[in-house]
């Protein structure tokens, strides 16, 4: 092998293992800062699909710990989240595990509620018991009651309150998430489910006033 290739492999081989490190958007986008708190900002957070399915719900580590995420997501006897966790089921709401001792009440987990658009995600709020979502619901009033052993985590059956929405309005949700290509693409199903949901969420409708005879 002349030394120009040997050379030209040798940068290949560099270049490979830069992509290799290079962190992921979502998988593994964030450190410990000096505070002690995983560094979150908009960035932290892309396309909900680039994250790893589970039943119904999204996970991902910020941290690289994905095997740890995984083996808890997957139990079926629930466990505690690794630090850096990232958990979404609908584009806009996501819980994220901080390092221990952050916050006893919410076990650690801070609360996102994003603005998500096809230019990307802003965080609207963020925090611990105190982040309320755009329908006025307390995140860790409802998480709260799941029982123990699933570390806040609701799915169906942990013993949260059940909210009045189907998986598929939830994969419909998911689908459609503005920021991943494709979104814009909606199936006859989807639009079928966001359909149901607008008509949920709609305020009832306003009685007609009694027209009163001069
Ligand atoms: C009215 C109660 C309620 C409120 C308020 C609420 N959630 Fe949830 N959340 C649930 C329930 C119930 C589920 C499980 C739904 C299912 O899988 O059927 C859930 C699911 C989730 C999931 C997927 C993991 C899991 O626990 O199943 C995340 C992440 C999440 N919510 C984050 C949030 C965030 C962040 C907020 C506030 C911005 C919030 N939620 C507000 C009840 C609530």
């Amino acid at each position: 092998m002349s030394s120009g290739i040997r050379s030209a492999f040798r940068l290949l081989g560099f270049l490979f293992a830069f992509v290799a490190l290079a962190p992921s958007a979502t998988a593994a986008g964030a450190a410990i800062g000096a505070d002690g708190k995983i560094a979150i900002s908009d960035r932290t957070f892309d396309c909900i699909s680039k994250l790893q399915s589970v039943r119904g719900f999204y996970v991902g580590n910020l941290l690289g710990d994905m095997q740890a995420t995984l083996a808890v997501a997957q139990s079926k006897n629930g466990g505690v989240y690794p630090v850096g966790s990232v958990i979404q089921l609908v584009p806009t709401e996501v819980m994220v595990k901080q390092p221990k001792g952050f916050n006893a009440a919410t076990k650690d987990w801070e609360f996102f509620e994003l603005d998500v658009s096809k230019s990307g995600t802003k965080i609207a709020k963020r925090g611990f018991v105190e982040v309320v979502n755009r329908f006025g619901g307390n995140c860790f009033g409802c998480h709260i009651k799941a029982r123990p052993e699933w570390d806040l985590v609701c799915e169906t059956g942990h013993g949260c309150d059940p909210i009045p929405l189907t998986p598929a309005m939830f994969k419909a949700l998911q689908n459609t998430d503005p920021r991943c290509p494709n979104s814009g693409k909606v199936s006859a199903e989807d639009a079928k489910a966001l359909q149901a949901l607008a008509a949920l969420s709609a305020p009832p409708p306003i009685p007609a006033k009694p027209v009163v005879a001069e």
